[in-house]
């Protein structure tokens, strides 16, 4: 959460920051601000969105060659102007943005008020900005080496970076726990949460690691530890093009990555996946297979949508490996004393590989000996890095807030992993594997077959728009499809949804039911089918408007909806990758119809950065 950039070389820096803000406000999007520095030190900063930002800068002197800016997603103190990013010192002569959370903050802002300070913000990054200051002042150092002693007394995450007006040729940045890249370009350096504002200047990046340093001039860059040890910056060429960070005409992210899946889940087969050959190549995979199939357990850990997707993946484990599965929210793990045996394997899955929470709980698991396979979206991200293997879902940038594109490829990554490991055991008969690795092939397909329905779906959003609770059921592995799409909706159109497996409903959510409450029933043929059908008969018989999404040619449940999604029939095992889309549309469009800015939903981030 909160997106922050950074540049010093020869060019204005204060239209790169801009853009790169825009390309960062997914992060956050409650206020914005810009540090400049020239022959002095400005800070501007507005509530809002960083239109808001660019709007009140019109006509202002902004030209600078060093700058600093931030996108926030609030975590202590309201959204507000005074609140906003970069804060300044007390003296003024610094000017500093944060990413994460500082968690001993009330003990260092109680020192520094017991010395006289006052603070203009409630933010932990304003007492952080004054406690540098103040060690300064005391040891009598320079900005580098205070900001390493007071690094070694905060206990939290953050990404920091500071401007000095006495040093108007350095940036200084540190990290632990939130990510930051460095673009390295030809007598200049960039810094950003990620690579999308730097793509377009340098493909040279440096990942800055936990307890890292960096001191940036426009024609050097020094990396040092927190023990004040230099480093060697190992420099990496970034394989990401513009055009994947844009519309591409499009009116939002969302439905472009909604559309863009038939590509994405090819691009996730593509080279692993041969069914002449019946093969799956996934080198980190293989690489590791022993440890895999003698697991004891395997336990998977994410949050969110990542978490949905662990969730059919644990059905689909439990179905072709044999194995034992838990799915565990990664924030409930990681203060849990959760029993872990040297046997067991652990699969965080994340689009973003940034998920603090999903960072802590692998660690903790790591300390207790357990293996980590990382399926992770975003290359070189802080969990990729942190796995002993993995697999790389390839989806591309997930711009829009809410997950889709990630979650499919999500779902056809661990349905390989299980597929091999199935074979590897002999849990699988041959015609089955075949048939399986058929059907995952024909996918990409079969989801351009279901963005057909995207007109038809609208049409439906307009019906339902006003809807102020909706339920979503389904059974096996489509419960956690129920889920998602529950979700999604929440969190696009901020309609009261819940998804509960169908069966469940009895024993509660069954008392919402009336003639105003839509019900989404995920009702793809499959062996639970006699039994949802049942289900959306209760709900019928309580005039409950039912929604439900079918196979192609059912004409059972089409004459008991009120309105359907047809999908194309698909093995069972498959077939989420298919029902979850008209969900993701159904949400994408309400939304739209709504009137909101479903790329960037109220009080979300993309990446959720802090715990
Ligand atoms: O980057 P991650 O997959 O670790 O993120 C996990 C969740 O924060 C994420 O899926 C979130 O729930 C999305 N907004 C869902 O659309």
């Amino acid at each position: 959460m909160c997106g922050i950039v950074a540049y010093i070389g020869p060019r204005e820096a204060y239209p790169i920051i801009l853009k790169g803000l825009k390309r960062l406000e997914y992060r956050g999007y409650d206020s914005s601000g810009v540090a400049l520095l020239n022959k002095n030190l400005q800070v501007f900063k507005k509530k809002g969105k960083v239109a808001e930002l660019e709007d009140s800068l019109v006509g202002k002197d902004v030209h600078a060659h060093a700058g600093i800016g931030h996108t926030r997603w609030a975590t202590h103190g309201e959204p507000s102007d005074r609140n906003a990013h970069p804060h300044s010192s007390a003296s003024g002569r610094l000017a500093m943005i944060h990413n994460g959370i500082i968690e001993n903050y009330t003990q260092l802002k109680a020192e520094l008020t017991r010395k006289g300070y006052t603070f203009k913000s409630d933010t932990d990054t304003e007492v952080l900005l004054n406690f540098i200051e103040d060690i300064q002042k005391n040891n009598n150092c320079g900005t580098e080496e205070a900001v390493r002693i007071a690094l070694k007394r905060v206990v939290g995450a953050y990404v920091i970076v500071l401007l000095d007006r006495d040093q108007p040729d350095t940036v200084i940045a540190a990290r632990k726990g939130s990510p930051l890249v460095i673009g390295i370009g030809k007598g200049e350096h960039f810094l950003a949460s990620d690579a999308s504002p730097i793509i377009e200047y340098t493909k040279e990046v440096v990942y800055v690691n936990d307890y890292e340093l960096a001191i940036l001039k426009a024609d050097e860059l020094i990396l040092k530890n927190l023990g004040n040890e230099k480093l060697t910056p190992y420099i990496q060429k970034l394989d990401l093009e513009l055009a994947a960070i844009e519309k591409g005409g499009y009116d939002h992210f969302m439905i472009k990555e909604i559309f863009e899946q038939p590509d994405t889940i090819f691009d996730c087969l593509r080279g692993r996946l041969d069914v002449t050959k019946g093969t799956i190549t996934m080198a980190g995979i293989q690489n590791n297979i022993d440890k895999l199939t003698k697991a004891n357990r395997i336990i998977m850990i994410a949050c969110g949508t990542s978490w949905h997707a662990a969730l059919l993946a644990e059905y689909v484990f439990e179905e072709l490996c044999r194995i034992p599965v838990e799915v565990e929210y990664a924030s409930e793990f990681r203060y849990r004393n959760p029993v872990i045996h040297p046997g067991d394997v652990i699969i965080a899955i994340s689009q973003s590989g940034e998920t603090a929470d999903t960072i802590v709980a692998i660690e903790k698991a790591k300390e207790n000996g357990a293996f980590i396979m990382g399926v992770v979206n975003v290359v070189g991200s802080s969990i990729a890095r942190i796995s002993h293997a993995g697999a790389y879902t390839h989806a591309g940038p997930e711009i829009g807030v809410a997950s889709t594109k990630a979650f499919t490829a999500q779902l056809t990554v661990l349905t390989m992993i299980a597929l091999k490991i199935a074979k590897e055991k002999g849990t699988i008969d041959q015609s089955r594997y075949i048939h399986l690795l058929e059907e995952l092939h024909a996918i990409p397909e079969k989801v351009k077959e279901v963005l057909k329905l995207s007109d038809s779906i609208k049409r439906l959003a307009d019906k339902y728009k006003d809807a102020k609770d909706a339920l979503y059921l389904g059974r096996g592995y489509n419960f956690p499809i129920a889920l998602e799409g529950a979700l999604k909706l929440k969190e696009i159109s901020y309609i009261h949804a819940e998804g509960y497996p169908a069966a469940e409903m009895k024993h509660g959510p069954i008392a919402l039911v009336d003639e105003h409450l839509p019900v989404v029933f995920v009702a793809t043929r499959d062996s639970y089918y006699e039994k949802i059908v049942s289900n959306i008969q209760e709900i019928k018989a309580r005039k409950g408007k039912v929604i439900a999404v079918i196979s192609k040619g059912d004409d059972v449940i089409s004459k008991m909806s009120d309105d359907t999604m047809i999908v194309p029939e698909a093995d069972e095992l498959v077939a989420p990758l298919l029902s979850v889309i008209p969900l993701q549309l159904l949400a994408y469009y309400i939304g739209v119809a709504k009137g909101y800015d479903v790329d960037k939903p109220r009080n979300l981030a993309k990446s959720v950065t802090v715990e």
